[in-house]
């Protein structure tokens, strides 16, 4: 008797539980819906530079102001590592992800999982951003990510170093950078600093790299892998050149290191004093000024230095999207509306040198004191060179990937860049069948 009652007992426990258990699940919740105190978001908060910092400060204000709980998420530095992430999550519908980041080349590969936010934002809560970041941004009409922070690669200099060394003019070509940077590596060296080189970038196979080689290509005329009718070019001479030339520059004015390098690891270096040149994005400006950097005050930025068709800036820069997967998708636009705010954005411009996607901010007094180079900024955004991910879209991943392996083994002197290139122009044959 004794025996029955409790095996009764295990069993209601048991069907108690997996009712509870079937009511969180269910989408229509009507223990969740009707809590809506409850809301908790997660945000995508990044994890290079002061990323973080300024992303959980803007987070606490909004929690403060709507009464939600919102967690910032520290995510990994390496763009490429942060797409694999992002895919996991999607791929299990996980809701662990409210607000995500959104590179500007994942849009067309990340569609069928961010929400359509063009019922959110009308045309005229839209006319102050860059219509081309917009643009990127809509995929079959469906408006998947907010602006957030743009990004084009630019060249800092020691102005220190420069007058030291008696160089009155700024290295306008890539052969008067590795001239300079030879010079002044030379001296520095002499005058006892073994750990100093002339220019650090980012060699690392990751997106970085693509972004830098980029750079070097289109600056030479030899055009941005895949054209922009779908055409794989980037299997030509000045290919070759400029890839040769890249090659030539390590361990002569680039550390070896420079091939494990990604923003951070070059940035590291160079506030450490060590370098007289250094290819980054914007944000490493903001850092570099602060207390306890030895360039603070001994510095400045400049376009990247011309080949044979001029100066050349990779475009870059991030997006806030919604996960499809969310559980709270209007309140996740309220954060999305929040965090792209002229104020939000005006907060990371002065604080962090995150380049505003709102035009108004450029010309903003508050702004421009903190950065006087965002003056220029407008120009070199929009002539910078979009990385080809309009055009091969779910594919650009795939073109990224063999377009800096290869790059990569030609660094590491693996193979020759006529080697590589035919190579690579094979693969991408191969991936263009498949899809675009
Ligand atoms: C920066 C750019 C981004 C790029 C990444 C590569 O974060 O904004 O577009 O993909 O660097 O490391």
């Amino acid at each position: 008797m004794k025996r029955w009652l409790i095996l009764l007992f295990g069993s209601l426990v048991v069907v108690a539980g997996l009712a509870w258990a079937y009511l969180q699940i269910r989408p229509d919740n009507p223990i969740r819906s009707a809590a809506p105190a409850a809301v908790t978001l997660t945000m995508d908060c990044g994890g290079v530079g002061l990323d973080f910092e300024l992303c959980s400060e803007l987070v606490q204000q909004f929690a403060a102001r709507t009464g939600y709980t919102v967690i910032p998420k520290l995510t990994p530095q390496n763009a490429t590592l942060r797409l694999h992430l992002l895919r996991e999550l999607f791929l299990t519908r996980s809701t662990g992800m409210d607000v995500v980041m959104v590179d500007v080349i994942w849009p067309g590969m990340l569609a069928d999982d961010l929400l359509d936010l063009t019922p959110y934002f009308n045309p005229a809560q839209l006319a102050d951003f860059f219509p081309e970041m917009v643009a990127n941004n809509t995929v079959n009409g469906r408006l998947l990510a907010v602006p957030w922070f743009t990004d084009a690669g630019l060249l800092y200099y020691r102005t220190d170093l420069l007058q030291r060394y008696g160089f009155n003019t700024l290295p306008t070509t890539w052969n008067d950078l590795a001239y300079m940077a030879r010079i002044i590596q030379e001296g520095e060296r002499a005058a006892g600093n073994e750990a100093f080189w002339g220019f650090v970038w980012q060699g690392r196979s990751s997106e970085s790299l693509t972004c830098n080689a980029l750079e070097w290509l289109a600056s030479e005329g030899a055009g941005t892998i895949v054209e922009p009718d779908g055409r794989i070019s980037v299997n030509n001479q000045a290919s070759v050149q400029a890839l040769a030339r890249a090659q030539r520059w390590i361990g002569t004015i680039s550390p070896p290191e420079v091939l494990a390098m990604g923003e951070e690891e070059a940035r590291a270096l160079w506030e450490a004093g060590n370098a007289a040149f250094m290819r980054n994005w914007p944000y490493a400006y903001a850092l570099g000024q602060r207390e306890g950097s030895a360039v603070r005050g001994r510095f400045d930025v400049m376009p990247l230095p011309q080949g044979a068709a001029g100066s050349a800036a990779a475009l870059g820069g991030w997006q806030l999207a919604v996960s499809r997967h969310s559980r709270f998708p209007q309140q996740a636009v309220e954060l999305v509306r929040f965090m792209t705010s002229a104020e939000a954005q005006e907060f990371r411009a002065i604080r962090g040198a995150y380049n505003p996607t709102r035009r108004s901010l450029y010309q903003d007094p508050d702004v421009l004191a903190a950065n006087p180079f965002f003056a220029r900024m407008p120009a070199i955004l929009l002539a910078a060179v979009a990385r080809p991910s309009t055009v091969t879209a779910a594919a650009y991943d795939s073109v990224s990937t063999a377009f800096q392996t290869e790059v990569f083994r030609i660094l590491q002197g693996a193979t020759s860049p006529e080697v590589a290139l035919s190579a690579l122009e094979q693969q991408l044959v191969r991936i263009r069948g498949e899809a675009w």
